[in-house]
């Protein structure tokens, strides 16, 4: 049985033409309009959908979401103007798998649809045995490398039994956050919220009311009506406690004690109210040598030691490298349509013998940083600019890392060419959507 694809275009003309190239290998539908593809979705099987995200009768996230909902496994393929790029990246983080920009380039179009086809058909082959709950929608971002799928399978074990804390320790940029997400992400508890807290950007002062919340009249300042805590926003959600090494000495203990009684007290009030979310903490700093030095209580330690996910850096388990740097080379083709599709062996070489020190988040910076800035099919060693930023970019030397010396480079090119994105990337050699999506990215 051929593949089904649904195409949701309002644009009659580009559906009609695309109906009659696809359909010799797939049953093709069209429809015209968001509640017309959720009505579809509901009446007929679809594998893949190919969404304009830009239809007059609603908005596309929410439709990607809706359709999400209805049939969780389908690869979704957004179709868009070229100045939508900030919904592309949230769309992509709902699940979308690829994008294309109008006009639609129908060689790489069908090479989208192939690519997410036969990564469903791998994702539904490694689903969990019937009975278990289905897994959350797939999550294009992720790559599941050995030590990932590791602690994930362990986390599953361990979620599955109750509330006990999980401890993620690795270096910066090993992907904790990413980790933390993925648990949530899997558990039954996956619709409900997931909540951050970064403990180290936390004044001390701050830190109890930010947690548990203050009931009405706390103290002088606060609202009236009190305000929410992130335990309690977190309802029976995961609540993420990251940089947890940084956490004041004095909320430590309060912290323990909601961990152990499983109740907490918003500040001002005595009312005692029971925590229903799962704690994931993570740190970046070795908390054993934090006990050592006084800067972190022992029984806080102790009481989320034992169930503890290591991520090792990248330089220990070098076999990961290559398999992420092929990972976000197929991201990155699909987010900024990079011409990029292969690593020499030469290159190859270079990225597993660096000794990434910003770990994943280095090796993601330096595919995407080709991907949109140079052009080519084969990623060679003189793309490469492992521990420095490119050439051109040194005469910025206030530049810590690249990200500032491209924002400080995007910055001037756009001041010099009078806020002009289009002469700005000619300027800087860049395709103009390329630049715009950097644009959004960097927040400029
Ligand atoms: N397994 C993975 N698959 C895809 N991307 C990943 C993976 N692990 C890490 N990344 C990428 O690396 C970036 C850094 O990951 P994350 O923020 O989770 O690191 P971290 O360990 O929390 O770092 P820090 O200690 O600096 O906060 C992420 O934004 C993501 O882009
Ligand atoms: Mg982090």
């Amino acid at each position: 049985m051929l593949p089904s694809l649904l195409l949701v275009d309002d644009d009659l003309g580009l559906t009609q033409a695309l109906t009659l190239s696809l359909a010799p290998d797939y049953t093709v539908k069209a429809v015209h309009s968001g509640q017309a593809a959720l009505a579809h979705l509901q009446q007929e099987k679809v594998d893949c959908v190919l969404l304009d995200i830009g239809l007059p009768d609603c908005d596309g996230l929410k439709l990607i979401k809706a359709m999400r909902r209805l049939v969780p496994e389908m690869v979704i393929i957004m179709v868009t103007g070229a100045d939508e790029i900030d919904d592309v990246v949230r769309a992509v983080k709902l699940g979308a798998f690829a994008y294309l920009a109008k006009p639609v380039n129908l060689p790489l179009l069908r090479r989208h649809i192939k690519e997410g086809l036969k990564q469903q058909a791998e994702s539904v082959a490694s689903a969990p045995a019937p009975g278990a709950e289905a897994s959350a929608a797939p999550a294009p971002l992720l790559y599941e490398s050995k030590p990932l799928a590791q602690a994930l399978a362990l986390a599953a074990r361990v979620v599955e039994r109750g509330p006990t804390p999980i401890l993620i320790c690795g270096e910066t940029g090993t992907g904790k956050g990413v980790l933390a997400r993925a648990i949530h992400a899997r558990s039954r508890a996956r619709h409900e919220p997931f909540v951050t807290v970064n403990c180290a950007a936390l004044s001390r002062e701050l830190v109890e009311s930010e947690l548990f919340g203050y009931g009405r009249g706390a103290f002088t300042g606060a609202r009236r009506e009190g305000r929410k805590g992130r335990f309690a926003q977190a309802g029976s959600g995961t609540i993420f406690l990251d940089e947890i090494g940084a956490m004041p000495l004095e909320s430590q203990a309060k912290l323990l004690s909601v961990v152990e009684d499983r109740f907490f007290c918003p500040v001002g009030g005595d009312a005692e109210i029971p925590v229903a979310a799962r704690v994931i903490a993570a740190t970046n700093v070795d908390l054993s040598e934090a006990v050592a030095r006084g800067t972190f209580r022992q029984d806080l330690f102790y009481r989320l030691n034992p169930i503890t996910l290591e991520i090792p850096p990248l330089r220990k388990e070098r076999e990961n490298i290559l398999p992420l740097a092929r990972h976000f080379l197929m991201v990155f083709r699909n987010l900024c349509q990079s011409s990029f599709t292969a690593i020499s062996p030469e290159a190859e070489a270079r990225l597993r013998a660096h000794s990434w020190p910003g770990n994943v988040r280095e090796l993601r910076n330096t595919i995407e940083r080709i991907a949109l800035l140079e052009e080519g099919e084969k990623i060679e060693p003189r793309h490469l600019f492992l521990g420095g930023p490119p050439p051109g970019l040194r005469p910025l030397p206030e530049a810590a890392d690249f990200d500032s010396a491209i924002r400080a480079l995007i910055r001037e090119r756009l001041k010099q060419n009078g806020g002009n994105v289009a002469q700005a990337a000619r300027s800087l050699k860049m395709a103009p959507h390329k630049l715009r999506y950097r644009i959004k990215q960097l927040g400029l």
